[in-house]
């Protein structure tokens, strides 16, 4: 298992001062930011693009820019945000024709390739194209919105996927995304997540430097 990571969702931050926002929080103890893509066809949303991404970097963010993408089709955005910054970026396997195809060509532009799982998603995909991953993403709420609950079978699917990231002996993070809160962040660590996402619990609180503190130290035993 990894570091743990802290990526503030910026869904939630202030948008009329984003390279503020994100500065902010990233001082106040973040290690990534997470961008959460949303197409108004694959998710009922429609949020930012690779300009908002090459906007940070232009502003002087230099953390890891954590993509995920819920868009379809996925492939041809690929480069443009590989060329707009993106550290990571990961994808639904329903949302590209070929997933296979589609890693290789996240990897191929220069950037960790992520595969991310719906609540209801079975983790076959992983069988065969696991060891091409940086990254495993288990959505723990539907996408589309932040604000949502914590779907509690997101556990046992963290589990499983931590299984077989420590049998393939690769160092593949494993990421969950979804109702992440100070409250039960520590049960989702035992479940086997080293990367959290989380959005309204940090940018809904005035103070990101205690949430981000109080989730760190749930997740430190
Ligand atoms: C949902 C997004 C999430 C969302 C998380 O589709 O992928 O990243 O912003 O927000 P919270 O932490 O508020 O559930
Ligand atoms: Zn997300």
């Amino acid at each position: 298992k990894q570091p743990n990571v802290i990526a503030p969702s910026i869904l939630s931050a202030d948008f009329a001062r984003l390279g503020e926002d994100v500065r902010n929080v990233l001082a106040a103890g973040a290690e990534w930011v997470h961008f959460d893509v949303m197409d108004n066809h694959y998710v009922p949303n429609l949020t930012i693009g690779p300009l908002i991404c090459e906007a940070l970097r232009k502003h002087g963010i230099t953390a890891p820019i954590d993509v995920h993408l819920m868009v379809k089709p996925v492939d041809r955005i690929i480069p443009d945000f590989a060329a707009a910054g993106a550290t990571s970026i990961s994808f639904h396997p329903e949302a590209s024709e070929h997933v296979d195809r589609t890693i290789q060509l996240i990897r191929d532009s220069g950037c960790k390739p992520g595969l991310v799982f719906n609540p209801a998603t079975p983790l076959d995909y992983l069988d065969f194209v696991l060891h091409k991953l940086d990254l495993v993403l288990i959505m723990s709420v539907n996408p589309g919105f932040g604000g949502q609950s914590f779907i509690p079978t997101a556990l046992e699917k963290l589990r499983r996927v931590r299984e077989m990231i420590d049998r393939s002996g690769r160092d593949i993070r494993l990421e969950v995304d979804g109702g992440v809160k100070v409250d039960n962040i520590a049960e989702i660590a035992r479940a086997g997540a080293d990367t959290f996402v989380a959005g309204s619990a940090i940018f809904g609180k005035p103070d990101y430097a205690a949430v981000i503190a109080a989730m760190q130290a749930q997740i430190a035993a």
